[in-house]
């Protein structure tokens, strides 16, 4: 059983192995081919890319999900060579019968000079402008589980469903967490077909950082005449040893800001051609907590105290804070959020927000610990102070009464000895500690 088991696991393995890499095809893409139809707005229709990594290799025609692929046209069924294989990607080929499903977009492209100063420098020289008449063709792909952003470019010659990726860029890093400080690296991968006549003309790489409706040029490097543009983000880097040797764009943050946190697109430009991907950047970071009074002064059942805790150096909102009561034998009793403040944003884009709680301590016995609470997307955090209630039980009570009459008492027997000192008991005393002395 178990050797029928192994052989058939080592039987999946060797097909798999030939479906990702020895045979040269992968399992087709179910795509939608986008386009802009005039008067009508955005058409989607379903389309095939069949895919194959060299051109004397078969394509797998059977699509990678066993829904009905009947519905697409012929003329939306593509035949795609990638010698760079990333088409081949695990995260864009899930097991069959998957639900969930790589998103894969198909547009027409149309090869154009760069409107961007940087990349200027790769179109100043006329380019074979028969090799750009073809059909082009862009597919955005967006791999399970954020393990893959890719963005392709193939040329297929005119009328014909055969087409060859020219230009691919992609991100293994789809969406990425940091903390505040740290340094941060955002994947961007590039290759050009060696076969393409545009792969010898050079090549600009581009980061722009948009949230919110705000973008700018984080670094631009234009790679045909090595120069990087002025408007440069301070912190920001590329590895151009990398970058020319293996295509690697990815952007380096030297330290993570608060203000960080957003959308990066990489964009690389070859002579007419652009090709961009995506990655999510969040800057996220819990806050220190702080509790004033602290400690807190000791309370009488009955009486009001009142505690404040203050988050701050968190980053992003919101935040939510709440308190709680551990009693000394380990319950917990939750004592809500307390009044709170708003929060202030700090000048390096961090938040403070407080919580002011009325404390009654009547219902909280001999006392324990208090607990502020702060919950946030970077973790949750917790700091405790000591609550001490001097509690008017029976038991204490009596304590109280009792060492109040022993005080009483001593006070007495002082008194006693200090109005009616005999002076000839010293002597007497001293005679006999004399006395004592001289025994020895
Ligand atoms: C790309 O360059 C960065 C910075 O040097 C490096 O950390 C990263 O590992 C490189 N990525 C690849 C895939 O080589």
């Amino acid at each position: 059983m178990a050797n029928i088991a192994a052989m058939s696991q080592l039987s999946l393995l060797v097909l798999s192995c030939c479906v990702q890499g020895c045979g040269g095809s992968c399992p087709t893409l179910e795509c939608w081919f986008v386009r802009e139809k005039p008067g009508e707005g955005l058409k989607h229709e379903r389309s095939l890319l069949h895919i194959r990594t060299s051109t004397n290799s078969q394509s797998e025609e059977k699509p990678s999900f066993s829904s009905s692929s009947s519905d697409v046209t012929p003329d939306r069924v593509y035949h795609v060579t990638d010698s760079s294989s990333s088409l081949c990607h695990p995260s864009l080929h899930p097991p069959q019968g998957s639900l969930i499903k790589p998103q894969c977009e198909l547009h027409p492209f149309l090869p154009q000079p760069a409107d961007v100063q940087w990349a200027a420098s790769l179109t100043d020289s006329a380019l074979s402008p028969t090799h750009l008449q073809a059909d082009w063709l862009s597919a955005a792909i967006l791999g399970l589980n954020g393990e893959l952003a890719l963005s392709t470019v193939a040329r297929a010659a005119t009328a014909t469903s055969q087409s060859n990726v020219v230009l691919s860029v992609l991100s293994k890093t789809v969406s990425v967490r940091s903390r505040l400080g740290d340094a941060v690296l955002m994947d961007c991968q590039f290759w050009v077909d060696p076969s393409s006549p545009l792969s010898a003309s050079g090549f600009a790489v581009e980061w722009r950082y948009q949230f919110r409706g705000e973008g700018r040029v984080v670094l631009a490097y234009d790679g045909k005449t090595d120069r990087l543009a002025d408007a440069q983000q301070e912190g920001a880097a590329l590895d151009f040893a990398s970058l020319h040797a293996s295509g690697n764009a990815s952007l380096i943050l030297q330290e993570a800001k608060a203000h960080h946190s957003g959308t990066y697109i990489c964009a690389v430009h070859l002579p007419y051609l652009l090709a961009q991907v995506s990655v999510k950047l969040e800057v996220v970071e819990p806050p220190s907590l702080s509790i004033s009074p602290s400690p807190l002064p000791l309370a009488v059942p009955g009486q009001a105290l009142s505690v404040q805790c203050e988050a701050s150096g968190f980053a992003p909102l919101p935040l939510e804070l709440s308190w709680e009561f551990r009693s000394a034998d380990g319950a917990t009793k939750a004592l809500g959020e307390g009044s709170l403040s708003g929060h202030r944003e700090a000048w390096d884009g961090t938040y403070t927000q407080s919580s002011r709680l009325e404390l009654d301590t009547s219902a909280l016995g001999r006392g324990g610990e208090l607990v502020c609470v702060a919950r946030h997307d970077g973790g949750t955090r917790r700091s405790r102070v000591a609550l001490e209630v001097i509690g008017f039980s029976t038991n204490s009570m009596a304590m109280v009464g009792m060492a109040l009459v022993l005080y009483g008492i001593i006070q007495l027997a002082f008194w006693n000895i200090a109005v009616f000192k005999p002076k000839p008991c010293y002597r007497i005393l001293n005679v006999h500690k004399m006395a004592a002395q001289q025994h020895y």
